[in-house]
């Protein structure tokens, strides 16, 4: 909030100048610093202390900035710092606490739509934990982006097409019997596995394979049911893990969303990319112009040579959709990284066809993400080298979380505790993911992401917790409990909290502005670390002074409510006990 105003000031002294305002680490380098004086006086030649000092006279005297500091002061090598006033502080709490359930909302992205793409699995193969960080990632960005007032699609873009469900086709009808009619995931791609074996034997398996997805393309029926089937099955599989981990779409499970649904619009978008498409041993591939962004992209197929379509030419049709019907401000593919190229080439295509597509000011933004590794740093995978499954982790990491629960809160239910389990579970494994900047490979650490007094889910759960407990000790709530008088908040600790409550709005903005989210995690950690230190040192229960007992409470009644709506945006749920 106050950043914002002050990064509006100084760019109206010095329009066109490029500079930084950062939070200092100690208080004592204020609470806002920048380098414009710096920047400005190298640019023209000048002693940035003398820069600064001039700076310094100018905004001290400015009335949009009179009441907000106490002290602005110019420090070496020409760093400009600034205070904030106490009364200014106090007066802003007040109006926090008034909207507490709503700050750090804003309409800023009033009248404009993001489709925000996530998850999007590719049935008859479990999902697994690479998955993860995309369902995480992306249902967080949904949650910024809405709270900054944009209209959100949230959307899983089912895998379901291609040429592999012709080989599935094949192999349940060869051996699908033996497997006793369950349809499970792992059954499907044990399936698909031993077909991919076979084909090593007997070649001719996989122009049988071709033939079936054919006979699927062309409708038969007795191929388009057991596509049905193996579509049922997996969504039903996938709808478990959306449950537990809490994850909603607006298309989930839709035909004439995923992949699939885009088959009939593909003649079109050929016939669109026509004039750049060159014949190459029976395929139909693209090549891209010199001028096309970034260069030297590697031309690629859209038409395979037996006529099949790719998954890139089913993007661009899907593109199409999304750009016509929901004339979308941002597109955002959280997808991981090893798919670079593909939206690089993507971009470029849907650039070149530009209006064609409907595509005209829509930024299309591939949200990257890295590897889920092991400890040891090697990609994480089961003993035997295999990926996991991403529902073993989800019980795994209840599980443990369950332990622990239950030895700490011995005299809960058990459906209690379960339930109380699966949120810390759940809120450790979002947080473990969330806190890394998305482009670095994540490193799963189990005993870290639980670890109730490090940076993890269940330290800030733990937190919020803390703070509900007084409240509820503290009996009516805070409208009840009068007088409030801000001037009485004169400790260290209750500034220090004051200051970190008026950042979340920039924290949550920042995330839209980077499309990350480890941003808001260190924003919520640290605030956590000023609450817990809030609550060891000063009383506010057994205060004798009335006055300042209620005022306190509803300082921490004003954080609790932050803190749970920022943890809501990371998708982690806020527990009144852990
Ligand atoms: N189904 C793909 C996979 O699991 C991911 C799809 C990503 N989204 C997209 N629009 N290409 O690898």
């Amino acid at each position: 909030m106050v950043k914002r105003l002050l990064k509006q000031k100084l760019e109206k002294y010095f329009p066109g100048v490029d500079f930084d305002i950062l939070v200092p680490p100690d208080d004592k380098m204020g609470d806002y610093s920048t380098n414009v004086a710096f920047v400005l006086a190298k640019k023209e030649g000048k002693d940035p202390m003398k820069v600064g000092e001039e700076l310094a006279v100018d905004l001290r005297k400015d009335r949009d900035l009179i009441g907000i500091f106490e002290k602005i002061e110019v420090v070496k090598p020409g760093f400009v710092n600034f205070f904030l006033g106490k009364e200014f502080l106090q007066k802003q709490l007040e109006e926090i606490y008034k909207k507490r359930d709503s700050f750090g909302k804003s309409d800023a992205g009033k009248g404009k739509t993001v489709i925000v793409e996530y998850s999007s699995p590719n049935i008859a193969k479990p999902m697994h934990i690479g998955h993860l960080r995309s369902t995480v990632i992306g249902d967080a960005l949904a949650n910024v982006y809405e709270s900054l007032g944009y209209k959100i699609i949230r959307w899983n873009y089912v895998g379901d097409w291609g040429t592999q469900f012709g080989k599935l086709i094949a192999a349940w009808k060869k051996w699908g019997k033996e497997f006793g009619g369950t349809n499970t995931l792992n059954a499907m791609l044990r399936l698909y596995v031993q077909y991919h074996e076979e084909t090593k034997k007997h070649p001719e398996l996989e122009g049988i394979g071709q033939e079936e997805f054919k006979k699927l393309e062309q409708g038969d029926p007795e191929n388009r049911k057991l596509w049905e089937l193996f579509r049922e099955e997996s969504i039903r599989e996938f709808k478990r893990i959306y449950d537990d981990l809490n994850i909603n779409f607006d298309f989930e499970r839709d035909v004439a969303k995923s992949e699939s649904g885009y088959e009939k619009d593909l003649p079109a978008i050929i016939e669109l990319l026509k004039p750049d498409l060159k014949k190459s041993e029976g395929a139909l591939v693209f090549e891209f112009s010199p001028e096309a962004i970034p260069a030297n992209l590697p031309s690629t197929i859209v038409v395979k040579s037996d006529g099949a379509s790719v998954y890139l030419t089913r993007e661009l049709a899907t593109l199409k959709d999304r750009l016509e019907n929901y004339k979308p401000d941002k597109i955002l593919y959280v997808v991981a990284n090893q798919q670079t190229l593909h939206f690089e080439q993507l971009f470029a295509i849907a650039k070149k066809l530009g209006k064609k597509i409907g595509l005209r000011n829509t930024e299309l933004i591939h949200v990257k993400f890295g590897m889920v590794l092991g400890e040891d740093g090697k990609k994480l995978a089961t003993r035997e080298g295999k990926v996991i499954p991403l529902q073993d982790v989800i019980d795994k990491i209840v599980a443990l979380a369950g332990k622990v629960v239950k030895e700490k809160n011995p005299e809960l239910s058990e459906k209690e505790s379960d339930e109380i389990a699966k949120a810390v579970g759940v809120g450790a494994l979002k947080y473990g993911d969330l806190k890394q900047h998305p482009h670095t490979d994540m490193v799963f650490d189990w005993e870290a992401m639980l670890d109730i007094s490090g940076n993890s889910g269940p330290y800030l759960q733990y937190t919020y917790a803390r703070l509900s407990s007084i409240l509820v000790k503290a009996g009516p709530t805070t409208d009840n409990r009068q007088p409030i008088i801000c001037e009485l908040l004169n400790h260290e600790l209750e500034l220090r909290l004051m200051k970190r409550l008026l950042e979340f709005p920039d924290a949550v903005e920042k995330c839209a502005d980077l499309n990350a989210l480890n941003g808001l995690a260190l924003y919520l950690y640290e605030f956590s670390n000023d609450i817990n230190r809030f609550y060891e040192s000063v009383r506010v229960l057994d205060d004798e002074n009335i006055e300042r007992r209620n005022t306190r409470l509803m300082l921490a009644e004003t954080a609790a409510a932050v803190l749970e709506r920022g943890l809501n945006i990371l998708g982690i749920k806020a527990l009144k006990r852990v």
